[in-house]
Protein backbone atom coordinates (compact mmCIF):
# COMPACT_ATOMS: atom_id res chain seq x y z
CA UNK A 1 0.00 0.00 0.00
CA UNK A 2 1.38 3.59 -0.78
CA UNK A 3 1.42 5.96 1.37
CA UNK A 4 1.14 10.20 1.01
CA UNK A 5 2.63 11.27 3.83
CA UNK A 6 5.81 9.79 5.93
CA UNK A 7 5.34 11.21 9.99
CA UNK A 8 8.85 9.97 11.93
CA UNK A 9 8.01 10.62 15.17
CA UNK A 10 10.54 8.02 16.76
CA UNK A 11 12.90 10.56 18.09
CA UNK A 12 14.20 9.16 20.83
CA UNK A 13 15.62 5.72 18.76
CA UNK A 14 17.32 8.31 17.16
CA UNK A 15 16.82 11.92 15.21
CA UNK A 16 17.43 13.33 12.11
CA UNK A 17 21.19 14.76 11.42
CA UNK A 18 20.86 18.55 11.77
CA UNK A 19 21.86 19.81 7.68
CA UNK A 20 24.52 22.27 9.91
CA UNK A 21 25.84 18.96 11.76
CA UNK A 22 26.59 17.49 8.35
CA UNK A 23 28.18 20.50 7.03
CA UNK A 24 30.12 20.52 10.06
CA UNK A 25 31.44 17.13 9.67
CA UNK A 26 32.37 16.95 5.83
CA UNK A 27 35.89 18.30 5.32
CA UNK A 28 37.02 15.35 7.93
CA UNK A 29 35.73 12.90 5.85
CA UNK A 30 36.82 14.20 2.70
CA UNK A 31 40.12 16.71 3.38
CA UNK A 32 41.00 16.26 6.68
CA UNK A 33 40.84 12.76 7.15
CA UNK A 34 44.52 12.36 9.05
CA UNK A 35 44.45 10.51 12.16
CA UNK A 36 44.25 12.98 15.51
CA UNK A 37 46.91 11.19 16.84
CA UNK A 38 49.29 11.02 14.17
CA UNK A 39 52.28 14.23 14.85
CA UNK A 40 52.03 15.47 11.09
CA UNK A 41 50.99 18.77 10.32
CA UNK A 42 47.66 17.02 9.02
CA UNK A 43 47.42 15.04 12.16
CA UNK A 44 47.90 18.09 13.91
CA UNK A 45 45.17 19.91 12.03
CA UNK A 46 42.49 17.52 13.26
CA UNK A 47 44.31 16.93 16.96
CA UNK A 48 43.42 21.19 16.94
CA UNK A 49 39.88 20.46 15.21
CA UNK A 50 39.28 17.37 18.38
CA UNK A 51 40.66 19.35 20.94
CA UNK A 52 37.86 22.28 20.38
CA UNK A 53 34.91 20.01 20.08
CA UNK A 54 36.45 18.47 24.00
CA UNK A 55 36.23 21.89 24.84
CA UNK A 56 33.11 22.70 23.78
CA UNK A 57 31.34 19.39 25.06
CA UNK A 58 32.91 20.29 28.40
CA UNK A 59 31.23 23.89 28.63
CA UNK A 60 27.80 22.83 27.60
CA UNK A 61 27.53 20.19 31.14
CA UNK A 62 30.23 22.30 32.77
CA UNK A 63 32.90 20.16 32.86
CA UNK A 64 36.67 20.57 32.19
CA UNK A 65 38.01 19.63 28.94
CA UNK A 66 39.81 16.93 30.65
CA UNK A 67 37.17 15.22 32.11
CA UNK A 68 35.59 14.20 28.69
CA UNK A 69 36.54 11.08 27.01
CA UNK A 70 35.20 10.47 23.32
CA UNK A 71 33.23 7.00 23.18
CA UNK A 72 31.19 5.35 20.48
CA UNK A 73 27.72 6.44 22.37
CA UNK A 74 25.93 5.61 25.26
CA UNK A 75 26.20 2.04 25.60
CA UNK A 76 29.77 2.13 25.34
CA UNK A 77 29.82 5.29 28.57
CA UNK A 78 27.69 3.10 29.96
CA UNK A 79 29.51 -0.02 30.03
CA UNK A 80 32.60 1.89 30.58
CA UNK A 81 31.89 3.62 33.88
CA UNK A 82 30.33 0.62 35.71
CA UNK A 83 33.25 -1.92 34.72
CA UNK A 84 35.66 0.62 35.23
CA UNK A 85 34.67 1.12 38.52
CA UNK A 86 34.53 -2.04 39.73
CA UNK A 87 37.82 -2.70 38.22
CA UNK A 88 39.15 -0.06 40.09
CA UNK A 89 38.04 -0.23 43.68
CA UNK A 90 37.50 -3.24 46.16
CA UNK A 91 33.89 -2.40 47.30
CA UNK A 92 31.35 -4.79 44.76
CA UNK A 93 28.09 -3.12 45.61
CA UNK A 94 26.47 -1.36 42.67
CA UNK A 95 22.96 0.41 42.80
CA UNK A 96 20.97 0.60 39.59
CA UNK A 97 17.00 0.79 39.15
CA UNK A 98 14.36 -1.32 37.01
CA UNK A 99 13.50 1.47 34.63
CA UNK A 100 17.17 1.76 33.45
CA UNK A 101 18.08 1.07 29.68
CA UNK A 102 19.63 -2.38 28.90
CA UNK A 103 22.97 -0.46 28.62
CA UNK A 104 23.33 0.21 32.04
CA UNK A 105 21.02 -3.09 33.69
CA UNK A 106 22.90 -5.47 31.17
CA UNK A 107 26.18 -4.17 32.18
CA UNK A 108 25.05 -4.18 35.77
CA UNK A 109 23.77 -7.84 35.59
CA UNK A 110 26.58 -9.17 34.17
CA UNK A 111 28.89 -7.72 36.99
CA UNK A 112 27.94 -10.60 38.73
CA UNK A 113 29.66 -13.14 36.88
CA UNK A 114 33.03 -11.24 39.03
CA UNK A 115 32.02 -11.00 42.04
CA UNK A 116 29.94 -7.87 42.08
CA UNK A 117 26.09 -7.68 43.87
CA UNK A 118 23.34 -5.51 42.89
CA UNK A 119 20.80 -3.77 44.29
CA UNK A 120 18.03 -2.77 41.49
CA UNK A 121 15.90 -0.61 42.97
CA UNK A 122 12.08 -0.72 41.75
CA UNK A 123 10.81 2.42 40.67
CA UNK A 124 7.09 4.20 41.26
CA UNK A 125 4.30 3.93 39.15
CA UNK A 126 5.88 6.94 37.23
CA UNK A 127 9.05 5.13 36.73
CA UNK A 128 11.32 7.20 39.14
CA UNK A 129 13.18 6.41 41.72
CA UNK A 130 12.88 8.29 45.66
CA UNK A 131 16.36 9.20 47.50
CA UNK A 132 15.16 7.73 50.66
CA UNK A 133 14.98 4.23 48.37
CA UNK A 134 18.78 5.16 47.30
CA UNK A 135 19.79 6.39 50.94
CA UNK A 136 18.55 2.63 52.09
CA UNK A 137 19.64 0.96 49.38
CA UNK A 138 23.72 1.57 50.51
CA UNK A 139 25.51 -0.43 52.42
CA UNK A 140 29.71 -0.46 53.29
CA UNK A 141 30.12 -2.11 50.30
CA UNK A 142 28.34 0.25 47.90
CA UNK A 143 30.77 1.74 45.16
CA UNK A 144 28.65 3.15 42.62
CA UNK A 145 25.61 4.64 42.10
CA UNK A 146 23.78 4.72 38.35
CA UNK A 147 20.93 6.04 37.67
CA UNK A 148 19.61 7.67 34.68
CA UNK A 149 18.25 10.80 34.44
CA UNK A 150 15.15 11.17 31.97
CA UNK A 151 13.82 8.29 31.06
CA UNK A 152 13.31 7.07 27.18
CA UNK A 153 10.38 5.50 27.26
CA UNK A 154 8.83 7.28 29.65
CA UNK A 155 9.83 11.16 29.90
CA UNK A 156 10.45 10.58 33.69
CA UNK A 157 13.10 12.58 35.30
CA UNK A 158 14.64 10.63 38.35
CA UNK A 159 16.00 13.49 41.40
CA UNK A 160 19.63 13.64 40.64
CA UNK A 161 20.52 16.47 42.24
CA UNK A 162 18.98 14.79 45.68
CA UNK A 163 20.68 11.48 45.11
CA UNK A 164 24.07 13.18 44.14
CA UNK A 165 23.87 14.62 47.74
CA UNK A 166 23.61 11.78 48.95
CA UNK A 167 26.41 9.88 47.62
CA UNK A 168 28.70 12.55 47.86
CA UNK A 169 27.94 12.78 51.41
CA UNK A 170 28.57 8.87 52.12
CA UNK A 171 31.62 8.94 49.27
CA UNK A 172 29.87 6.99 47.27
CA UNK A 173 30.71 7.42 43.15
CA UNK A 174 27.44 8.39 41.48
CA UNK A 175 26.82 8.00 37.40
CA UNK A 176 23.56 9.21 35.52
CA UNK A 177 22.87 7.93 31.78
CA UNK A 178 22.07 11.29 30.49
CA UNK A 179 21.37 10.20 27.04
CA UNK A 180 18.27 11.32 26.59
CA UNK A 181 18.52 14.91 28.50
CA UNK A 182 21.79 16.39 27.03
CA UNK A 183 20.54 18.95 24.65
CA UNK A 184 17.17 19.03 26.01
CA UNK A 185 17.20 20.34 29.28
CA UNK A 186 20.48 21.54 31.28
CA UNK A 187 22.90 19.69 32.24
CA UNK A 188 25.42 20.69 34.92
CA UNK A 189 27.69 18.22 36.69
CA UNK A 190 28.34 20.62 39.73
CA UNK A 191 24.47 21.14 40.09
CA UNK A 192 23.74 17.38 39.42
CA UNK A 193 26.42 16.25 41.35
CA UNK A 194 27.24 13.24 39.15
CA UNK A 195 30.71 11.82 39.01
CA UNK A 196 30.29 10.35 35.60
CA UNK A 197 27.52 10.81 32.84
CA UNK A 198 27.09 9.33 29.42
CA UNK A 199 26.04 11.09 25.98
CA UNK A 200 24.96 10.05 22.57
CA UNK A 201 25.27 12.60 19.57
CA UNK A 202 22.52 11.00 17.72
CA UNK A 203 20.05 11.21 20.31
CA UNK A 204 20.68 15.41 19.71
CA UNK A 205 20.42 15.47 15.56
CA UNK A 206 23.96 14.44 15.68
CA UNK A 207 25.70 11.51 13.80
CA UNK A 208 25.17 7.99 14.89
CA UNK A 209 28.51 5.76 16.21
CA UNK A 210 29.47 8.60 18.66
CA UNK A 211 29.08 10.19 22.12
CA UNK A 212 30.92 10.95 25.28
CA UNK A 213 31.81 10.02 28.33
CA UNK A 214 32.45 12.66 31.58
CA UNK A 215 34.64 11.36 34.11
CA UNK A 216 35.11 13.84 37.14
CA UNK A 217 38.71 14.52 37.30
CA UNK A 218 39.89 12.44 40.38
CA UNK A 219 37.11 9.84 40.20
CA UNK A 220 38.83 6.55 40.18
CA UNK A 221 38.24 4.25 37.65
CA UNK A 222 39.86 2.25 35.19
CA UNK A 223 39.87 2.16 31.09
CA UNK A 224 37.17 -0.38 29.54
CA UNK A 225 38.33 0.24 26.27
CA UNK A 226 41.82 -1.04 25.91
CA UNK A 227 44.23 -0.31 22.96
CA UNK A 228 46.11 2.42 21.62
CA UNK A 229 46.78 5.29 24.08
CA UNK A 230 44.66 7.84 22.79
CA UNK A 231 42.30 9.86 25.18
CA UNK A 232 44.89 9.77 27.47
CA UNK A 233 45.03 6.05 28.19
CA UNK A 234 41.74 6.09 28.93
CA UNK A 235 40.15 4.89 25.75
CA UNK A 236 41.72 3.22 22.90
CA UNK A 237 40.70 3.25 19.64
CA UNK A 238 41.28 5.86 16.79
CA UNK A 239 39.48 8.93 16.97
CA UNK A 240 35.95 9.18 14.64
CA UNK A 241 37.04 12.87 14.30
CA UNK A 242 34.05 13.41 12.05
CA UNK A 243 31.86 12.07 14.38
CA UNK A 244 33.20 14.44 17.13
CA UNK A 245 33.01 17.53 15.45
CA UNK A 246 29.44 16.74 14.48
CA UNK A 247 28.90 15.66 17.90
CA UNK A 248 30.19 18.93 19.17
CA UNK A 249 28.37 21.28 16.60
CA UNK A 250 25.21 19.06 17.28
CA UNK A 251 25.39 20.02 21.29
CA UNK A 252 26.07 23.33 20.49
CA UNK A 253 22.98 23.95 17.93
CA UNK A 254 20.98 22.36 21.00
CA UNK A 255 21.80 24.39 23.54
CA UNK A 256 21.57 27.87 21.84
CA UNK A 257 18.44 26.79 20.58
CA UNK A 258 16.87 24.90 23.46
CA UNK A 259 14.45 27.31 24.31
CA UNK A 260 13.04 27.53 21.44
CA UNK A 261 12.84 23.76 20.43
CA UNK A 262 11.33 23.15 24.23
CA UNK A 263 8.62 25.91 23.52
CA UNK A 264 7.92 23.94 19.42
CA UNK A 265 7.82 20.14 20.73
CA UNK A 266 6.05 21.37 24.02
CA UNK A 267 3.05 22.63 21.93
CA UNK A 268 3.12 19.92 19.86
CA UNK A 269 3.16 17.43 22.45
CA UNK A 270 0.49 18.95 24.20
CA UNK A 271 -1.73 19.06 21.05
CA UNK A 272 -1.17 15.10 20.64
CA UNK A 273 -2.32 14.42 23.77
CA UNK A 274 -5.20 16.99 23.97
CA UNK A 275 -6.12 15.17 20.71
CA UNK A 276 -6.21 11.82 21.35
CA UNK A 277 -8.14 12.59 24.42
CA UNK A 278 -10.84 14.00 22.92
CA UNK A 279 -10.79 11.14 20.42
CA UNK A 280 -10.21 8.28 22.44
CA UNK A 281 -11.36 9.62 25.83
CA UNK A 282 -10.96 6.72 28.43
CA UNK A 283 -9.41 4.18 25.98
CA UNK A 284 -6.41 6.26 26.13
CA UNK A 285 -3.74 6.32 28.89
CA UNK A 286 -0.80 8.52 29.19
CA UNK A 287 2.43 6.41 30.89
CA UNK A 288 5.09 8.20 33.01
CA UNK A 289 5.29 12.13 34.16
CA UNK A 290 3.46 14.06 31.80
CA UNK A 291 3.56 16.76 33.99
CA UNK A 292 7.03 17.62 34.73
CA UNK A 293 9.14 15.08 32.73
CA UNK A 294 10.99 15.33 29.21
CA UNK A 295 8.90 17.49 26.90
CA UNK A 296 9.28 15.47 24.00
CA UNK A 297 8.45 11.50 25.24
CA UNK A 298 4.83 10.22 25.05
CA UNK A 299 4.01 6.88 26.31
CA UNK A 300 0.51 5.85 25.70
CA UNK A 301 -1.49 2.66 26.43
CA UNK A 302 -4.71 1.73 24.34
CA UNK A 303 -7.53 0.05 26.53
CA UNK A 304 -10.57 -1.94 24.85
CA UNK A 305 -11.66 -4.45 27.45
CA UNK A 306 -13.58 -6.25 24.71
CA UNK A 307 -10.85 -6.44 22.32
CA UNK A 308 -7.74 -7.82 24.27
CA UNK A 309 -6.02 -8.72 20.71
CA UNK A 310 -5.33 -4.52 20.50
CA UNK A 311 -1.64 -5.01 21.17
CA UNK A 312 1.25 -1.92 20.27
CA UNK A 313 2.88 -4.54 17.48
CA UNK A 314 -0.52 -4.31 15.88
CA UNK A 315 -0.75 -0.48 16.37
CA UNK A 316 2.82 -0.23 14.90
CA UNK A 317 2.24 -1.96 12.49
CA UNK A 318 -0.66 -0.19 11.39
CA UNK A 319 0.87 3.15 12.14
CA UNK A 320 3.38 2.22 9.62
CA UNK A 321 1.36 1.80 6.72
CA UNK A 322 -0.27 5.04 7.15
CA UNK A 323 3.46 6.19 6.93
CA UNK A 324 3.57 7.05 10.90
CA UNK A 325 6.59 5.52 12.27
CA UNK A 326 6.86 5.36 16.22
CA UNK A 327 7.81 2.58 18.55
CA UNK A 328 7.10 0.44 22.01
CA UNK A 329 9.74 -0.17 24.63
CA UNK A 330 8.98 -4.25 23.77
CA UNK A 331 11.97 -6.36 23.55
CA UNK A 332 12.07 -9.29 20.86
CA UNK A 333 13.09 -12.32 22.98
CA UNK A 334 13.45 -15.15 20.50
CA UNK A 335 10.51 -14.30 18.22
CA UNK A 336 8.15 -13.55 21.24
CA UNK A 337 7.09 -10.15 21.43
CA UNK A 338 7.51 -8.97 25.31
CA UNK A 339 5.85 -5.85 27.00
CA UNK A 340 8.43 -2.69 28.30
CA UNK A 341 10.48 -3.24 31.10
CA UNK A 342 9.92 -0.03 31.88
CA UNK A 343 6.36 -0.03 32.06
CA UNK A 344 6.22 -3.36 33.85
CA UNK A 345 8.62 -1.97 36.23
CA UNK A 346 5.65 0.49 36.78
CA UNK A 347 3.51 -1.71 37.43
CA UNK A 348 1.38 -1.20 34.74
CA UNK A 349 -0.49 -4.69 34.01
CA UNK A 350 1.23 -6.53 31.10
CA UNK A 351 -1.94 -6.24 29.04
CA UNK A 352 -2.09 -2.81 29.09
CA UNK A 353 2.02 -2.28 28.65
CA UNK A 354 1.61 -4.56 25.37
CA UNK A 355 -0.85 -2.12 24.11
CA UNK A 356 1.53 0.91 24.19
CA UNK A 357 3.07 3.08 22.18
CA UNK A 358 5.80 5.62 22.55
CA UNK A 359 5.73 8.94 20.23
CA UNK A 360 8.90 11.32 20.65
CA UNK A 361 9.03 14.06 19.01
CA UNK A 362 11.66 16.41 17.23
CA UNK A 363 12.34 19.78 15.87
CA UNK A 364 11.50 18.61 12.83
CA UNK A 365 7.95 17.40 13.46
CA UNK A 366 4.69 19.76 12.55
CA UNK A 367 1.03 20.93 13.85
CA UNK A 368 0.25 18.83 10.46
CA UNK A 369 2.08 15.51 11.45
CA UNK A 370 0.41 15.49 14.76
CA UNK A 371 -3.20 16.06 13.02
CA UNK A 372 -1.99 13.37 11.06
CA UNK A 373 -0.83 11.13 13.76
CA UNK A 374 -4.42 11.95 15.96
CA UNK A 375 -6.50 11.09 12.36
CA UNK A 376 -4.87 7.89 11.66
CA UNK A 377 -4.93 6.42 15.28
CA UNK A 378 -8.47 7.19 15.88
CA UNK A 379 -9.16 5.66 12.69
CA UNK A 380 -6.99 2.19 13.16
CA UNK A 381 -8.24 1.63 16.67
CA UNK A 382 -11.73 1.97 15.07
CA UNK A 383 -11.13 -0.17 12.35
CA UNK A 384 -9.75 -2.81 14.84
CA UNK A 385 -12.06 -2.45 17.59
CA UNK A 386 -15.54 -2.46 14.96
CA UNK A 387 -14.29 -5.83 13.21
CA UNK A 388 -16.07 -8.99 14.39
C1 LIG B 1 18.58 6.14 27.99
C2 LIG B 1 19.48 5.56 26.94
N1 LIG B 1 20.69 5.11 27.29
C3 LIG B 1 21.54 4.59 26.39
C4 LIG B 1 21.18 4.48 25.06
C5 LIG B 1 22.17 3.90 24.09
O1 LIG B 1 22.85 4.93 23.40
P1 LIG B 1 23.67 4.60 22.07
O2 LIG B 1 22.67 4.26 21.01
O3 LIG B 1 24.41 5.87 21.76
O4 LIG B 1 24.59 3.48 22.38
C6 LIG B 1 19.93 4.93 24.65
C7 LIG B 1 19.50 4.78 23.25
O5 LIG B 1 18.53 4.14 22.93
C8 LIG B 1 19.05 5.49 25.61
O6 LIG B 1 17.84 5.93 25.28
Amino acid sequence: MSTTRHVYIDNAATTRLDERVLESMIPYLREDYANANSPHRPGRKTHVAVEEARELVASVIGAEPAEIIFTSGGTESNNSVINGVLSAREKRHLITSNAEHHAVLHPVKSAANWGAVHTILPVNTQGRVTTDQVADAITNETVLVSLMHGNNEVATLNPLKEIGEICRNKNILFHSDTVQTVGKIPVDVDDLGVDFLSISAHKLYGPKGVGALYARSGASWKPWMEGGSQERKRRGGTLNVAGIVGMAKALQLATEEMQQNQAHISALKARLMQGLKDRLGEHVQFNGDQQEGLYNILNCSFIYPDHPAIDGEMLLLNLDIEGIYCSNGSACTSGAIEASHVLLAMDIPYAVAKSSIRFSLSKYNTVDDITYIIDKTEAILRRMTTRT
